[in-house]
């Protein structure tokens, strides 16, 4: 009976070919370690949040009058509302700290080089997509954060020289940040976004299977087959990674719910205090802080403090806050090393990599206090150690003596 009904759909649709090509049979590297679990839990974060987010959209209003009040009513009328909402909110961070995760493996091991350059820079978009889904979302409860992030981020954009303060009007729909404004913002944090988000992801993971899976040795597992030209250094997806994958999301979902359940404010780093208070547009917060996932570029927004050429500050900040993103989708032309993983680079690349984080750790947290002199010369430094990691890379990926990579993977 199954088979008649797969065959059945199999005459019309390839789909036992593609389940076993994209599923069961997809030719995973022997030796992938834990780096690689964060692809599958970022997959089910994405499904968390559309679901729990179509559960909070029943009763969430998107007006300047009702918003803040609908959470509210969520948090204490909804049955299970506060569950609903904590679980959004926990999974907007879970997504945050996998996504930076899984590229931070991707660097690790030159998962960005040749043949993966497309898969590496579907996978910034996505990047770029969820930075958006975070921001536009935060604004929705309409607190007293999610009005003045709003007012700080979208400012930016009247920096613009010539053209900005048109496009800051235009772009908040009104003269200064509104119910016109919540509206947009809520109509691509619900639709657009999340729609481009799966479509992105659905991309990225058929260019990974067109490809195949890069490990930590770095080496290529196609280059030796058997006789029925399966990769040698390679195991069937079903059973062995998806048991893999299955024990790992147990263990993710257990520190999940624990966060969700004791600890929802996260230390005020996954809702923060101040958005307990409702908006208002006459009050402005001491002490404004983004979300802990963005303080990095926040950081590097406030270490510019100088005008140059002609350019404001603000604008100029607002040009190497932009720049700290999209810097990463050019990784694959930067690096000039003939090896994939830093098992095998020269000890420059190493260096240059440990900097690199120590940077981003160094920014994350620079950006969650308030500045002082020191500070913004702790930040202007360490802004430029983050940048040294990516636009020395082309001389130091070259020259560097590399380790001899072996010719298949290598265990334990
Ligand atoms: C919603 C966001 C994302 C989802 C759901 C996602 C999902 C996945 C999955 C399921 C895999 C295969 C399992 C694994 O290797 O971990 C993968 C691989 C990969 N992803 Fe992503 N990804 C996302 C974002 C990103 C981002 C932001 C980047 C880089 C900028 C990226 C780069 C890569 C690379 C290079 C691989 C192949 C790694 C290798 O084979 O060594 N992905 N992704």
């Amino acid at each position: 009976m199954v088979t008649r009904l797969m065959n059945w759909f199999d005459d019309r649709l390839p789909l036992t070919a593609t389940i076993e090509r994209h599923l069961t049979k997809y030719p995973a590297p022997i030796n992938m370690n834990i780096w690689y679990l964060a692809g599958v839990l970022l997959v089910v974060v994405l499904v968390i949040q559309l679901a729990s987010g179509i559960w909070l959209l029943m009763n969430y209003e998107p007006t300047a009058e009702g918003a803040f009040a609908s959470i509210q009513y969520i948090m204490r009328d909804v049955e299970y509302g506060y569950i609903i909402r904590y679980m959004h909110t926990t999974g907007a961070s879970a997504f945050f700290a996998l996504i930076y995760l899984h590229m931070f493996r991707g660097m690790m091991y030159g998962s960005y080089q040749k043949p993966r350059e497309l898969l590496w820079v579907l996978g910034w978009i996505t990047y770029v997509l969820l930075c958006a889904l975070g921001f536009t979302g935060y604004v929705l409860p309409w607190g007293q954060m999610s009005f003045w992030a709003a007012q700080v981020i979208m400012s930016l954009f009247g920096s613009i020289p010539y053209i900005g303060e048109d496009l800051l009007t235009w772009i908040r729909g009104d003269y200064l940040i509104s119910g016109i404004t919540l509206n947009r913002l809520f109509a691509f944090h619900v639709v657009l976004l999340p729609l481009a988000l799966i479509a992105v992801v659905f991309v990225h993971i058929l260019a990974l299977h067109e490809v195949g899976s890069n490990n930590p040795d770095g080496v290529d597992v196609k280059k030796y087959k058997d006789e029925d030209g399966v990769p040698l250094d390679t195991k069937p997806f079903f059973p062995y990674d998806v048991m893999h994958d299955l024990y790992a999301i147990g263990v993710f979902l257990i520190f999940f719910v624990t966060i969700m359940f004791f600890y929802p404010d996260g230390g005020g780093y996954v809702i923060e205090y101040v958005n307990y208070e409702a908006a208002d547009n006459l009050k402005t917060p001491e002490h404004i802080v983004p979300s802990w996932y963005y303080t990095p570029f926040y950081a590097m927004l406030r270490a510019v403090t100088f005008p140059l050429f002609g350019l404001s500050a603000k604008f100029l900040g607002f040009v190497v806050m932009a720049a700290g993103i999209a810097i990463f989708v050019a990784l694959p032309w930067l690096d000039r090393s003939p090896v994939k993983s830093i098992k095998y680079k020269g000890v420059y690349s190493k260096f240059f990599l440990a900097l690199f984080v120590v940077s981003f750790f160094v920014l994350g947290y620079l950006g969650t206090v308030t500045s002082t002199p020191g500070r913004t010369i702790a930040a202007q430094i360490f802004t430029v150690t983050y940048f040294a990691y990516f636009f020395l890379m082309p001389i130091y990926s070259k020259y560097e003596k590399c380790k001899p990579v072996p010719e298949r993977v290598q265990l334990g």
